[in-house]
């Protein structure tokens, strides 16, 4: 009984201190100081340049060492930045044959579903239609508003609207407290046609063959249904986002 009531303890604490330490917006000292901001700003290369998997997989990953020597050129054959010493580093671990060990910054729980390849191809009419309205980039760049406005616009402007403004970091850094969180993820998924209608057949199959039946019309004016009559994912359902 006594050892029980330790254990919980335990638990309860492990509990709180992983629920706080997972809360932080943080950042890591990685491996070479890349910098984002002085590849994408200064030299204009795209998000989709080098993160060519985030509309071909579930995940974006990182670039292979091959991809930063296709600019910077190996020891033998310096081409951009020719005597910089982080670079060096780079090119140390192309010639030993070894990946750059960085360190994961944004992470989520293996329990959860997080396709990266169908929010980038997704098609923005999919959102209510004032979705996005009202975004004040000055004074509240990461409201829900900006957010949505930022993932409508498409393209690798759509990266910024869950990573945050990843043109001006030097260092990556995870900018929502709460990111990857069940309610970060549910409150866009709100804003997505149909989300709540879907949820009124209550899911059961007879509810839901019942709403198909009846109203079929209505279901693709309101966008469970799109043009190439497919059914959209069930953006609130558990099974959506957890295996
Ligand atoms: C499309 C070309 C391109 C690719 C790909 C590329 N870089 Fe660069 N990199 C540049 C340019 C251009 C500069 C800046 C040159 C300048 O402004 O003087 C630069 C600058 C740097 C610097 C700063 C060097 C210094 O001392 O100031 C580092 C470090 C660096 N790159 C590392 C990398 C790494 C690591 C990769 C692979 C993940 C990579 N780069 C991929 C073009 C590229
Ligand atoms: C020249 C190649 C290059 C370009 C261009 C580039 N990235 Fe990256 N990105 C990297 C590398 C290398 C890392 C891993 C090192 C780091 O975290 O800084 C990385 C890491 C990241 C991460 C963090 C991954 C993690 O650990 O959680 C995000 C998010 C990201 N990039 C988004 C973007 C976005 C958005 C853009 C466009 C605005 C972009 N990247 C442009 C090479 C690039
Ligand atoms: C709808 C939100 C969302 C959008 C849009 C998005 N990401 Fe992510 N990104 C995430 C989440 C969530 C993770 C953590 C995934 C995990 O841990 O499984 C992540 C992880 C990453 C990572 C770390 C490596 C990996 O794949 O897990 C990189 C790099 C990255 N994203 C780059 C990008 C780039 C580049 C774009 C735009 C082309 C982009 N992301 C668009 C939510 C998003
Ligand atoms: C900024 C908005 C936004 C955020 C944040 C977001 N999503 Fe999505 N998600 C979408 C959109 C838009 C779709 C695609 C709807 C469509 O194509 O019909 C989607 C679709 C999905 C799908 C269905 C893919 C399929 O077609 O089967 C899954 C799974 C998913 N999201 C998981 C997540 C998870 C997990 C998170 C949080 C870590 C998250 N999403 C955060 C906007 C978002
Ligand atoms: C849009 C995607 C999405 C949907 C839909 C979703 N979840 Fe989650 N869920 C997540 C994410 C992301 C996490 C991880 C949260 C974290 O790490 O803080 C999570 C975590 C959880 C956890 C673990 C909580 C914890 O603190 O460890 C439970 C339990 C859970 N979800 C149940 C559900 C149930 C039940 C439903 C359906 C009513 C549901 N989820 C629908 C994305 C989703």
């Amino acid at each position: 009984m006594f050892q029980r009531q330790i254990f919980l303890v335990g638990l309860i604490v492990s509990a709180l201190f992983l629920s706080l330490s997972s809360k932080q917006a943080y950042a890591e000292e990685q491996p070479i100081a890349f910098s984002h901001k002085l590849h994408t700003v200064q030299n204009g290369i795209a998000c989709q340049y080098c993160h060519l998997y985030a509309r071909r997989s579930f995940t974006s990953g990182v670039p292979p060492v091959s991809t930063c020597i296709g600019c910077h050129g190996p020891q033998e054959q310096k081409l951009v930045q020719p005597e910089s010493v982080e670079v060096n580093k780079m090119r140390d671990y192309w010639a030993k044959g070894e990946p750059i060990p960085w360190v994961k910054i944004h992470d989520i729980p293996d329990f959860v579903r997080f396709p990266h390849k169908e929010h980038i191809n997704a098609d923005s009419n999919r959102f209510v239609d004032d979705a996005g309205a009202g975004c004040d980039p000055e004074n509240a760049p990461r409201s829900l508003e900006c957010k949505l406005a930022q993932f409508r616009t498409g393209g690798d402007e759509r990266c910024l609207s869950c990573h945050g403004d990843v043109r001006q970091m030097d260092v990556i850094k995870q900018v929502d407290e709460n990111f990857g969180a069940m309610g970060w993820c549910m409150e866009c998924h709100l804003q997505v046609k149909g989300a709540k209608e879907r949820k009124r057949t209550d899911n059961t199959l007879d509810g839901w063959y019942h709403a198909k039946e009846m109203d079929a019309k209505r279901e693709v004016a309101i966008g469970l249904v799109n043009e190439k009559g497919y059914h959209n994912p069930n953006m609130l359902d558990c099974y959506t986002c957890h295996y």
